[in-house]
């Protein structure tokens, strides 16, 4: 990411949220703060209620109790497209992006709540952001590499300038070298440029050597939290994210 782009960040306070698909709650209670400049990550096992968690805050799945604000906005089960007018963007695991369409088409597709001369200079402001799309403007979107593709998927919400950046597994699916380079280079160069960041991830050492406060769930609710630091400090946590006790940094290997 480039030095000079400069990112409007906005808190995201998620106090006490419990959501579901209309069965029993998925999720019980979750308390989540992000500050601009902030990474902060989320792990857990599959169906620990991750993704559900992000669905909830952007208004995919419905609150039955707790309060979502964006600053000083209560966003709590608006409707997706007010939950992105209000500053979030939210990349999903899946359909993240518009295969048929080219990169650029793609780009002018997020920005489609902007008034038609905006949208030039925000693509230009992407391809600040994220360089290698530069060249690739006109290829369909189905033929770029994985992290070409996530890339697109981070540009496309950032065309309508989000303070709060929500990613769900950025990195599935990718070797682990491009996994490591996406998140040192661009997840945590969103928070670097100002914007508040909360990612789900399996890649549990990866993913803490850019945080700055990981929530591990399961069974939809908060077990720990803390800093890489403290986590990794943890013998429950070594055991169950970090494979066991042979690595006691972060930084020292890849997820
Ligand atoms: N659309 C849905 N309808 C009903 N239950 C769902 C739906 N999506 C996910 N779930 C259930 O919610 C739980 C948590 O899933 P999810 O949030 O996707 O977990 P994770 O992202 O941590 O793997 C799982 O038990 C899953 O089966
Ligand atoms: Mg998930």
């Amino acid at each position: 990411m480039s030095a000079e782009v400069s990112l409007p960040g906005v808190p995201l306070r998620a106090e006490e949220v419990t959501a579901g698909y209309g069965g029993d709650p998925v999720i019980r209670g979750i308390s989540v703060r992000v500050q601009p400049g902030q990474v902060i990550s989320l792990v857990g096992p599959n169906g620990s209620g991750k993704s559900t968690l992000l669905k909830s805050l952007v208004g995919v799945v419905r609150i039955s109790s707790g309060t979502v604000a964006i600053g000083d906005r209560e966003v709590t089960n608006l409707p997706p497209e007010e939950v992105a007018r209000a500053g979030v963007g939210y990349v999903p695991q899946v359909d993240d992006v518009f295969a048929p369409l080219t990169v650029k088409e793609n780009l002018e597709m997020g920005g489609y709540l902007l008034h038609h001369k905006q949208v030039a200079e925000r693509i230009g402001r992407v391809l600040a952001v994220f360089p290698r799309l530069s060249a690739m403007l006109g290829r369909g979107a189905g033929k770029l590499s994985g992290g070409e593709r996530k890339m697109l998927a981070m540009g496309r919400v950032l065309m309508l300038d989000p303070g709060v950046f929500l990613l769900d597994e950025p990195t599935a699916n990718l070797a682990p070298k491009i996994a490591t380079e996406l998140l040192e280079e661009h997840v945590r160069g969103l928070a670097t440029s100002g914007a508040s960041v909360l990612i789900v991830e399996q890649r549990a050492r990866a993913v803490l050597a850019i945080s700055d406060r990981t929530y591990v769930l399961g069974g939809g609710e908060v077990r720990m939290e803390g800093t890489p630091a403290e986590l990794s400090a943890s013998p429950e946590f070594v055991d169950s994210f970090l494979g066991g006790g042979h690595s006691r940094t972060v930084r020292s290997a890849e997820g």
